[in-house]
């Protein structure tokens, strides 16, 4: 682990400044105000977060603004509310009932849209459907669709009576299914009977019904019909949901809820192999998603939203769902790969139906820089007003790209760091006040207070790289990994004591801007999405063929990172192209396609210490530099790195 490297400043020479036409309409309009504002969130948290709290609508105010540390926090203490009452019914008093809430477009291209209040109305039946399946309130409900309005509906009206979602990837493989339902103990899964991505179908209900194969809890299948395609009911325990909202009234009493009552559990990866279930509250979650939405997108009434994110991670949660919502505003979604039927899709949605907001990954922006600028030149992009960046690093000629070839140097982009832990947006610019550098995710929004530290927790200078830390509680902070409070102490409040251990290495530069450098623990940034070497280490593992693995990142030109795993393989066994092959298509099936390996290399032993643990760090430093630079004292085998310098992958 690098911990102070010293790091060529020259990066932050480029400054963008906001178009003045922006920062002449933004609610936070110079770096001045920020900076003030700032400074008084600062001094008076208490205050501050008061305030927001104001914005939204409560059944029973709160007495304290909050209470305890790190990991005992709490947020508007004694207050009671119900977060889809405030993301529905508010809206419903005035102009907003007609507005649209939800557009959106299928794969194929149809449309589909939902104002206000036709959405509050199938929330409530889909609240009282659950109810009628037996959920109550604090049960979890695992949701497993496609991209499409029933989910977010579905979210909804886990809100609105007090249930916890636990929304799960559609890309996860059955297995990575079931160990999410497992953690949860959920007994009742919502989800569709298929989803289209590039044309194809993705079996979702086949999936639960591997998953259900598996494992004798899960009682309830929830089945919206969206593909059409044949599937199994099992009598008594699979219900169609098109069915099942005839049965039902139209009218669902929100019910009141304390503020810490968990509104969803997320599983990420971490460093060990098993998912962490991510747990978050209602009240100091939506408190900060809403005023971060409102404050880093300039929301204003007239926009149309649109976050590229599956409602699958937290950027879908936080800044699809209820964010968004929360401010009343018209987001849109669009159910498909951005390639299909060809690689300009984005372009044509964001023409089509006058995006103003266009929130989406380093991943994405770097699959249009390779598709070639000509696919955005037949379109109207002049809808745009505001770009955004989330989920990895961006390099800064990636950033340049995007404003000049997306923005047309128009809009102003925020970059947009944050985490599932961190339930909103920690560190971005605030569009009209903040000059942007390309490739930094520039300085802390409103209460937030990083730094850049060493092992020992001391801040560092400008320029020197260090861990990012956070120093002080904040709202929509996570309450608690679901069932492990020794790793919640452990991952995030014991390394450094005091503090947040966000994971990511940064620095700092002399204006106090934060430059994001990637995870500095085991975990694989792939397309902007988590993936823990470990996780994938028990995949390869549960292969036959296997009797160790050991699997690093390595940049990868468009996903940011790719997954490289080195096997050794059991007796019997030889390595081959179909052997890798087949490795490959087990991790997929494991867990699922965003885990899939870009190469496996086979060695006869794996690089560890004595103590038998193994060195990822020697192995990526091989994959990427041709040698070690490291200390290799400790290694029980002193003849490693001879044996896998010679290691090719010349099989048959
Ligand atoms: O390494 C950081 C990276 O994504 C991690 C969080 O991943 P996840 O919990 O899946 O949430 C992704 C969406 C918020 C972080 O620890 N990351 C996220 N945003 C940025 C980033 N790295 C650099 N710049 C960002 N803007």
């Amino acid at each position: 682990m690098e911990a102070q490297k010293k790091i060529d400043k020259s990066t932050s020479a480029v400054v963008i400044y906001p178009p003045s036409s922006f920062s002449k309409k933004a609610l936070i309009d110079s770096l001045e105000k920020y900076s003030f504002l700032y400074k008084e969130s600062i001094e008076n948290p208490e205050l501050f977060w008061g305030k927001a709290a104001q914005e939204i609508e409560w059944f029973r105010s709160w007495e304290k603004v909050s209470n305890g540390r790190f990991i005992d926090s709490q947020w508007f203490c004694g207050g009671s509310l119900n977060v889809a009452f405030n993301c529905l019914d508010r809206h419903l008093k005035g102009d907003r009932r007609n507005k649209r809430a939800i557009i959106w477009e299928g794969e194929n291209g149809e449309c589909l849209s939902y104002t206000y209040e036709e959405l509050a109305k199938e929330v409530a039946i889909v609240a009282n459907v659950l109810k009628r399946h037996g959920v109550r309130k604090s049960d979890t409900v695992v949701i497993y669709m496609p991209l499409i309005p029933q989910a977010i509906i579905t979210m909804l009206a886990c809100a609105r009576i007090g249930a916890i979602h636990n929304v799960v990837f559609a890309g996860f493989s059955a297995k990575a299914l079931l160990e999410r339902i497992q953690d949860s103990e959920a007994s009742i899964v919502v989800t569709a009977d298929g989803g289209f991505r590039r044309g194809k179908i993705i079996p979702l209900k086949a999936r639960v019904d591997e998953a259900a194969s598996m494992s004798s809890q899960i009682k309830k299948v929830l089945v919206y019909k969206r593909v059409g395609c044949s599937i199994q009911m099992i009598p008594g325990r699979d219900y169609w949901m098109e069915e099942e909202l005839q049965k039902v009234e139209e009218h669902c009493e929100p019910i009141a809820l304390d503020s810490e009552h968990p509104l969803f559990i997320l599983y990420t990866s971490g460093t060990t192999g098993k998912p962490k279930g991510i747990v978050h509250s209602s009240a100091g979650y939506l408190v900060q998603v809403a005023l971060s939405t409102k404050m880093i997108f300039d929301l204003k009434e007239k926009d149309l939203y649109w976050c590229t994110a599956d409602i699958g991670w937290i950027t879908g949660h936080s800044y699809v769902v209820y964010g968004p919502l929360a401010n009343g505003a018209s987001i849109f979604i669009y159910e498909g790969a951005p390639d299909y039927p060809s690689v300009d899709r984005f372009w044509r949605l964001i023409d089509a139906h006058k995006i103003t907001i266009f929130y989406t990954s380093p991943t994405a922006i770097r699959a249009f820089i390779k598709w070639g600028t000509s696919w955005i030149e037949n379109y109207d992009l002049s809808s745009l007003r505001l770009l955004g960046s989330v989920g990895e690093p961006i390099n800064p000629e990636v950033w340049l790209w995007f404003y000049r070839h997306v923005g047309k140097e128009r809009c102003p982009i925020v970059d947009t760091w944050w985490q599932t832990e961190t339930g909103s947006i920690l560190i971005s610019a605030l569009p009209g006040a903040t000059p942007m550098k390309p490739g930094s995710a520039t300085l802390p929004f409103f209460g937030i207070l990083p730094d850049v530290v060493d092992e020992k927790g001391q801040s560092l200078p400008p320029g020197r790289n260090g861990f990012l830390v956070i120093k002080r509680p904040w709202p929509s902070l996570l309450r608690g990994i679901h069932k492990d409070e020794t790793s919640f102490k452990k991952i995030y409040f014991s390394r450094i004591p005091g503090v947040y251990f966000t994971g990511d290495g940064a620095y700092k530069d002399e204006e106090g801007y934060f430059w994001i450098t990637g995870r500095i623990d085991d975990v694989i940034n792939v397309s902007g999405h988590r993936i823990g070497s470990a996780e994938v280490e028990s995949a390869l593992v549960s292969h036959p063929a296997v009797a160790e693995a050991a699997v690093v990142g390595i940049p990868d030109s468009t996903k940011g990172e790719a997954i490289l795993g080195f096997v050794t393989l059991k007796e019997g066994y030889l390595p081959s192209t179909e052997l890798s092959e087949a490795l490959k298509d087990h991790v997929v099936k494991e867990i699922g396609s965003l885990a899939r390996p870009k190469e496996i290399r086979f060695l006869d032993t794996l690089p560890k210490t004595r103590s038998g643990k193994i060195v990822r760090r020697l192995l990526k430093e091989i994959s990427l530099e041709g040698r070690i630079t490291g200390d290799t004292t400790t290694l029980e085998d002193s003849q490693f790195i001879d044996k896998i310098a010679k290691a090719k992958n010349d099989f048959p």
